[in-house]
């Protein structure tokens, strides 16, 4: 019977597929080339060139996080699939300083000095050296089981981390970016085998909080807590599941962890016996509809209360307040998305259909437990963020970016500051640009919520080039732009570091 797997036997059996290579989208082209090409360069502390003028109390380091290269001859993996990236932009008096690095993961080396596209991934097929447990002889030993962590940044226990869905976090030197190595836990926590991509750090209460998922014939959520500049986590709760969701994120409140599992759903049997790709295991199941699991923070207790089917990959944020449980979240129709990115929807309709989103509300009064569902705002917007301190705690702005994808060099991509209590935005937008994920930093002086600056690095996809844009959060006029010396694919998560930090 299938107990416990262990970590290892899964990343080994997703994989080996013998699927045939779906037709391409007719935007491919214009995909690979403008938006996930590779980018090789590295290159250290190089002044950026600074249009406008940078307020003087900026002061740290924007870290960023991405795939940035893709292809191997003519072979290429998807976009999550792409080598993960570190991008500092340090900000002294009046000037930027660019820095960056590829993780050394084994990913790294097998792509790069390897020339193979011979490993497992999100949807990418590792077959069949995997079997024959043999580690490329280009991996060097002190670099062995790290992993492509090129989704998010954290801080733990003082370092700063690079994270993704499997559950070793990477140690980067914040300076330099160099590859410290994996992140070690010090408690006995199971090992999960998928992690949330987005832990989420709750400021006043000191401490991050995540969930990991353990497979098995018995499968079960572990939602676990971890106080600043420690290393050890606690269990807060571990509720069991039959199929599990995919899950990138969750909410976070000052009383309750709240896991909205959505009906994208895996039997981990399939895990084991089928050998596909990871995420193609997953299957779309609406008549489950969608499940909100309310932990204490306090106590663990778990309730669960059902929704309608919908999937999302980000919250916005959440709170309490009242009796009241508020759930922000950037929601998709249906998990097609999935099939979008991975390139198993090829059709325009369907990616333009896919693309759509809405930013809702979903609110949870807890006595007797109702849930209400309105729309906050209802442009297509995706990879939001909100200011540090608000994250679980009650806000109001809300920093977000269009989630369509170019299309052609005429097409424009605003990137959105939306207000949860008016359902209104303002809007910064460019032709021919591609703004990442928006990061706030605040005005060390400033009292109101979005008394700051917005960062975000641009793509400007038309001309090949890339700048950290900043805005005014007010109103989002731009302050100034710093050009940085080569073009940066499409990323994804990022993190303001205010500290001096170098992680040696
Ligand atoms: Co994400």
């Amino acid at each position: 019977m299938l107990k416990k797997l262990p970590f290892l036997v899964v990343l080994v059996l997703y994989g080996c597929s013998s699927q045939q290579k779906p037709a391409k989208s007719p935007y491919q082209t214009f995909y690979d080339t403008h938006l996930f090409f590779d980018l090789e360069k590295e290159v250290e502390r190089v002044p950026c060139s600074v249009r406008g003028e940078i307020p003087s109390w900026v002061s740290g380091t924007l870290l960023r996080n991405g795939p940035a290269k893709f292809q191997v001859g003519d072979k290429r993996v998807g976009w999550f699939d792409g080598l993960a990236m570190l991008h500092a932009f340090e900000f002294s008096p009046e000037q930027v300083f660019y820095t960056n690095r590829f993780l050394r993961s084994e990913q790294y080396y097998i792509m790069m000095e390897e020339k193979s596209l011979n490993f497992s991934g999100f949807a990418q097929d590792p077959c069949p050296k995997v079997f024959k447990d043999q580690t490329s002889r280009f991996i060097p030993k002190e670099m062995q089981n790290i992993q492509n962590a090129d989704v998010t940044i954290q801080e733990y226990a003082d370092k700063m981390v690079a994270l993704t869905e499997s559950p070793l976090p990477v140690i980067f030197d914040a300076k330099t970016l160099d590859t410290l190595g994996n992140f070690q836990f010090q408690d006995r926590l199971p090992h999960g085998q998928w992690e949330a991509a987005h832990s989420l750090r709750d400021v006043s209460a000191g401490e991050t909080i995540s969930y990991c998922i353990q497979f098995g014939e018995k499968s079960s959520y572990i939602i676990w807590k971890m106080a600043d500049h420690q290393s050890t986590r606690e269990i807060i709760a571990e509720i069991p599941v039959e199929f599990p969701a995919y899950m990138h994120s969750f909410a976070l409140t000052e009383h309750y962890v709240v896991l909205v599992e959505f009906p994208f759903v895996v039997n981990p049997l399939d895990l084991m016996l089928k050998k596909k790709p990871f995420i193609f295991n997953y299957k779309w199941m609406p008549k489950n509809g969608t499940n909100f699991y309310i932990v204490s923070r306090q106590t663990g207790e778990v309730s669960k209360i059902k929704g309608d089917p919908f999937f999302a990959f980000h919250h916005v944020n959440a709170f309490d307040k009242d009796g009241k449980i508020f759930i922000d979240i950037v929601t998709h129709p249906n998990a097609n998305i999935i099939d979008v990115i991975t390139g198993r929807i090829v059709d325009k309709n369907g990616i333009k259909e896919s693309e759509k989103t809405k930013l809702e509300r979903f609110t949870i009064s807890m006595p007797n437990q109702t849930l209400s569902r309105e729309v906050l705002f209802d442009q297509t917007t995706e990879m939001p963020r909100v200011p540090a301190d608000r994250v679980a705690h009650e806000y109001r702005y809300s920093y977000l970016i269009d989630a369509a994808f170019p299309t052609s060099i005429k097409d424009i991509r605003p990137l959105y500051k939306v207000d949860a209590v008016t359902k209104t935005g303002k809007n910064w937008s460019e032709e021919g640009c591609l703004p990442g994920e928006p990061i706030f930093v605040p005005n060390p002086n400033g009292q109101a919520e979005d008394d700051g600056v917005v960062l975000s690095l641009v793509l400007d996809f038309a001309n090949h080039r890339s700048f950290l844009l900043i805005l005014d959060a007010k109103d989002l006029s731009e302050l100034a732009r710093a050009e940085t010396p080569h073009a940066i694919p499409v990323g994804l998560h990022g993190l303001w570091n205010s500290k001096e930090s170098t992680n040696k």
